[in-house]
């Protein structure tokens, strides 16, 4: 789809060529290209302003059909994410007006602020991301992704990149299908059928995957996790995914919150929160696109998936507000509220895999808790971690991916919000507030002494309205920055 190539655009045919461009200085260096955005922005309704657009039909002397012209704003503020939307842009205008392929010019002065390796990836991200399309449940489907993109490059450019290239299609890949899980509807992505479509996609990438069923879940005692899917009839699954090459010293578990739909249970939740509960299974997602990655991207750890899918009903076989279970790890609790289900899930799933695979590292992602969303807003990220390093790592890999992170405390006195009369813990907080930090308190009760991070992506998991280079619905949120943060671990 993506391929970077050396065009002479003095005599190549190029249907649609895209340009980006800034406000206040020439960021090309190729003569025609240079003549293309001065005579871009001589007209009075393109000046590279963030946000300006200009088509430009069959240019004098080449053998160019049309030219797009993007703003980009001034050169100081360039970022790769600037890249990244620009290129998102370009590719749904595309889509949008129906052409099959496009030739962007990557810019190619020597001194911008960003490297070129930087401008590459980036751009090639917000294509990879922004050429989807879920249209899986319309009749006609209007719209279809471009075919072709060429990403301008000189002969040692594409040496250099080419291999970029590559692994940057495998992650955008896996951010995709993690977005349909996510906005697939949950009557079509009930637990066990959740637990096949991840068999299916895996299948003939190496990995090594299992479905246990409900069967095995209390043989093995999960009580939390049994508690939480008891109300619906569709039964839960516990799933693994397995990454193992040959010589890995490290292990790293990746656990992925997959409450396929949650109610509320008994707790049900009330209109207008209820109604994108579907998205909350994208812990899993996000876990489960990341494995697909690791078969294709081969880091040298060994990283397991480790996803539990239950759904979250009220029925009378339901668990009930004052119910007390015993999790797996031992500890019992009382259900304070069944609407927080997601910890009682995770906590079983964490400390079977603590035992299973004892990792160096684990990391969860959770669409945990709406206090999240209340204090990072709804496109970062809350990270979690005793190990000080691991959060640093992860708010690192945030900037680099624009899959943003900010640490949250796991202060030990606040524990006490957690304290029951008559059981080893509560799964809700006593108090009202700081609801993000009681629910990662919950879980590190359950991690021992592992080296531990959790992500709370309630809130970048989904998106109402489309951006750049993301549809309205699942973001795919986690894919990236886990992949790129498994080759710094
Ligand atoms: N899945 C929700 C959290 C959520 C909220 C995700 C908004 C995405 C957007 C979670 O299971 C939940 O219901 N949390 C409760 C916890 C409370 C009962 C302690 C919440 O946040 O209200
Ligand atoms: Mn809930
Ligand atoms: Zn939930």
């Amino acid at each position: 789809m993506l391929e970077l190539k050396a065009v002479n655009l003095k005599r190549a045919k190029v249907d649609t060529l895209v340009v980006p461009v800034c406000e206040d200085r020439e960021i090309h260096t190729g003569k025609t290209l240079k003549s293309l955005s001065a005579a871009a922005k001589a007209l009075a309704e393109f000046k590279g302003k963030k946000g300006d657009v200009l088509t430009l039909f069959q240019p004098a002397e080449t053998c160019i059909n049309r030219v797009l012209f993007f703003g980009l704003g001034n050169a100081e503020s360039l970022s790769g994410e600037t890249f990244r939307a620009f290129a998102g842009r370009a590719v749904k205008f595309c889509i949008d007006a129906g052409l099959p392929t496009m030739t962007i010019a990557t810019p190619s002065v020597a001194d911008l602020k960003i490297d070129a390796e930087t401008i590459f990836r980036t751009l090639m991200e917000g294509v990879g991301l922004g050429n989807h399309i879920f249209d899986r449940y319309k009749q006609d489907k209007e719209k279809k992704p471009v075919k072709t993109v060429v990403l301008m490059a000189t002969a040692a450019q594409k040496k250099t990149y080419s291999g970029l290239a590559e692994s940057v299609a495998v992650v955008c890949g896996a951010s995709v299908m993690a977005r349909e899980w996510v906005t697939m509807p949950s009557n079509d992505k009930r637990p066990e059928v959740f637990a096949e479509m991840i068999r299916k996609a895996v299948q003939s990438t190496g990995l090594k995957i299992r479905v246990m069923d409900d069967r095995w879940l209390e043989k093995q005692q999960f009580g939390a996790m049994l508690a939480v899917g008891q109300g619906s009839n569709a039964k839960p699954r516990l799933v693994t995914v397995e990454y193992a090459p040959r010589g890995a010293k490290k292990t790293v578990v990746l656990v992925g919150k997959g409450v396929t739909f949650d109610s509320g249970g008994i707790n049900l939740k009330p209109s207008g929160s209820i109604e994108t509960m579907k998205m909350d299974m994208s812990g899993a997602a996000a876990v489960a696109g990341t494995m697909l990655a690791m078969a294709r991207l081969k880091p040298s750890v060994k990283v397991v998936g480790v996803m539990p899918l239950v759904e979250n009903m009220p029925s009378g076989a339901a668990i009930r507000p004052g119910d007390i279970i015993r999790s797996y790890e031992g500890k019992t609790i009382e259900i304070g509220n069944t609407d927080a289900e997601g910890r009682l899930i995770l906590i079983d799933a964490m400390a079977w895999a603590i035992k299973q695979y004892k990792p160096d590292t684990m990391i969860d992602l959770a669409t945990l808790t709406g206090a999240c969303v209340v204090a990072l807003g709804e496109k970062i990220a809350g990270v979690f971690s005793k190990d000080p390093e691991l959060a640093d790592a992860i708010v690192a890999s945030g900037k680099k991916t624009f899959e943003r992170c900010w640490q949250l405390p796991l202060p030990e006195d606040y524990k006490e919000l957690l304290k029951n009369e008559f059981a080893d813990l509560n799964n809700i907080s006593s108090g009202r507030w700081g609801g993000a930090i009681t629910a990662a308190l919950f879980l590190s009760e359950f991690v021992g002494d592992t080296r531990w991070a959790h992500i709370d992506i309630a809130g970048p998991a989904w998106a109402k309205k489309a951006s750049d280079y993301c549809g309205a619905g699942g973001t795919g949120f986690g894919v990236r920055l886990l992949c790129d943060l498994i080759e710094t671990l």
